[in-house]
């Protein structure tokens, strides 16, 4: 099997990124996968999740990133991967605010700067230590967010069915458009769109969802049959622990759940 990155994307805030991003990693490592998270989001919410203890004292990506950009000699800081890596039931790269500050630290720098992020995962040797690397993208469509795509060999869009929603995953498509524009050979290919936190009894919710599914199948991409508002998935996020620490039957659907989903990702990559 070929190691794959998959990333959790969408511009707008609250859609279930993060819960998705920390289940799903949790159920990779559950089918005998060896797990890396990957927090690219400064509000640092999976960092949280996945390292109880976590500090935002902590060292963090956002000095790997830095120090894996030769041209900014001045800001390097000697710093070995070993010092930034939790260990866990999934492993983890933490972020911290200072990463909110990562667009303007590297805007003068030549190198292209979509591809940072990529060419880090790619020197550190992280990619060969782990099937797979799930990464956390913040609420925006921003430079970090364009470098998770740029080192992505995957994407999965949670949204929720709103108003709003529609756009949104147009402008993520607009995006990708460029991304695969910029000539570098390199477009991450969108493995499902999962609708969350989905009341199928509110009539405006199931026709925002239609127009998002005749949207994205107009775009011949999957939509997933997505997650409900579940008190299970809510109970353990409130514990900072993955649905896969819940012995009792009330979790087992939704165990299933993100078990299936595990599936569906290994189905991708080995397709
Ligand atoms: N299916 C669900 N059922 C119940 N609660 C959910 C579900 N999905 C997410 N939540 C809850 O909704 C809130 C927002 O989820 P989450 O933080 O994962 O979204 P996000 O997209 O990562 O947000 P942000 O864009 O701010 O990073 C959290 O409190 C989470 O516990
Ligand atoms: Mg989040």
């Amino acid at each position: 099997m070929s190691k794959k990155i998959i990333c959790f994307v969408n511009q707008k805030g609250g859609v279930g990124k993060t819960t998705l991003a920390f289940n799903t990693a949790h159920a990779l490592q559950k089918l005998g996968k060896n797990v890396l998270c990957l927090d690219l989001d400064p509000q640092a919410n999976l960092s949280m999740l996945v390292n109880k203890n976590y500090s935002s004292d902590n060292e963090s990506l956002f000095q790997l990133l830095i120090n894996s950009v030769k041209e900014l000699k001045a800001l390097h800081r000697s710093l070995l991967i070993s010092e930034v890596l939790h260990r866990g039931v999934v492993d983890l790269i933490p972020s911290s605010q200072d990463l909110s500050g990562f667009e303007l630290t590297v805007s003068a720098v030549q190198f292209p700067r979509p591809l940072i992020l990529k060419r880090f995962l790619e020197n550190s040797g992280l990619i060969d230590r782990y099937d797979y690397i799930i990464i956390d993208c913040p609420p925006t469509l921003g430079l970090l967010v364009v470098n998770a795509l740029c080192a992505s060999d995957g994407v999965i869009i949670p949204f929720k069915a709103d108003d709003f929603s529609l756009q949104g995953v147009k402008h993520f498509y607009q995006v990708l458009e460029d991304i695969k524009d910029m000539g570098l050979g390199i477009s991450p290919e969108v493995i499902s769109h999962i609708p969350n936190l989905y009341d199928h009894r509110r009539k405006s919710e199931n026709e925002s969802l239609d127009l998002i599914k005749n949207f994205i199948s107009s775009e011949n991409k999957n939509v997933s049959l997505g997650f409900s508002n579940r008190s299970g998935i809510l109970k353990s996020v409130n514990a900072k622990k993955s649905v896969f620490e819940f012995e009792s039957n009330e979790f087992k659907p939704i165990r299933e759940e993100f078990l299936s989903m595990g599936k569906t990702i290994e189905e991708w990559a080995n397709g």
